[in-house]
């Protein structure tokens, strides 16, 4: 893998790898270091607290270093371009993880990078997520093969587009609860049912029985705000409460990649109770970004 910019640059194999280094990290008498002092830059075009500082984090912990650079305040804003950017900061830094609106302005930096660019969300695709949300799912439900995982809500979102490819791939079974019309891109069902079993539903009741585990986003991600007032509508059915918990397997976990907004696509009680792993999953996100980020390093372990 040279670059990380979507779940389908990373074969099955590499996904468990990423999960045993995962594993061997969170063993704390093996602390593993990158072995020079290696430097990220984040490249953010858009909002971030979690991916952000875990990824800070993670390069502290590691021994490395990093730099944020909201697009706004460099000099992307005054017409610099993408190829004349990507090529400057790839001859200061080892890794780029870039969060941006279009996923074609990042396979262009990936392009004129000379170092791994991984993508920390765009548009389409939240990779880095999908393979942190699996680790999570393989840690509560002790595998991933046959693991019923239901995405509900704006099921043609990032995370969901990501999180369908990864889990298919990885042996899980994906089901997508959404409104007509809010279905995925063909181009990720056809990729997903390629790997494994997915299925497609409009209906909450039918949709989420047996599932064991609920994952759920919001309704209006980062640039579509202008579409909010029509997306709370059709989306308003799609909530995650004790209700539609209920229609679940008894041990379901419930998953949200958050931020949430609590009292839209999920309930506080929800988010809140016994059933929630979110803080889990949260959590995970640095353990999995250190992990492809020594895999993205290839020294050896
Ligand atoms: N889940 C996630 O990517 O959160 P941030 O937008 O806070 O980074
Ligand atoms: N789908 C959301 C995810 C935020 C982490 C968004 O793109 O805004």
């Amino acid at each position: 893998m040279v670059h990380f910019l979507s779940v389908d640059d990373v074969t099955k194999e590499e996904i468990n790898k990423i999960f045993d280094i995962a594993d061997d990290l969170s063993d704390s008498k093996s602390p593993i270091k990158l072995s020079d002092g290696s430097v990220l830059a984040l490249l953010f075009e858009k909002a971030s607290t979690r991916t952000r500082v875990s990824f800070e984090a993670a390069m502290a912990q590691l021994g490395g270093s990093s730099i944020y650079i909201d697009t706004k305040t460099s000099q992307m804003a005054r017409g610099e371009t993408i190829g004349d950017t990507a090529r400057v900061l790839s001859s200061y830094v080892n890794f780029i993880a870039a969060r941006m609106y279009n996923h074609d302005d990042l396979v262009e930096l990936a392009n004129y990078s000379s170092v791994p660019v991984i993508n920390a969300l765009t548009d389409v695709e939240h990779p880095c997520q999908a393979l942190s949300d699996l680790y999570t799912v393989k840690a509560a439900k002790k595998k991933l093969r046959g693991i019923r995982i239901a995405f509900v809500g704006d099921i043609a979102n990032n995370v969901a587009n990501s999180l369908l490819l990864a889990g298919a791939k990885t042996g899980a079974e994906m089901i997508l609860i959404g409104p007509k019309g809010y279905h995925p891109d063909p181009k990720y069902l056809t990729k997903a049912k390629e790997y494994g079993p997915v299925d497609v539903f409009t209906d909450m009741k039918e949709g989420l029985s047996d599932v064991d585990v609920i994952y759920t986003d919001t309704y209006v991600s980062m640039g579509q705000e202008a579409e909010a007032e029509k997306r709370h509508k059709l989306f308003a059915p799609y909530q995650i409460n004790e209700k539609a918990v209920d229609y679940a397997k008894d041990d379901v976990s419930v998953m949200h990649c958050l931020p949430a907004h609590r009292g839209e696509e999920i309930t506080s009680e929800v988010l809140d109770g016994p059933r929630s792993i979110a803080w889990e999953q949260a959590k995970n996100k640095m353990l999995v970004e250190k992990a492809i980020i020594l895999h993205l390093s290839e020294q050896e372990l």
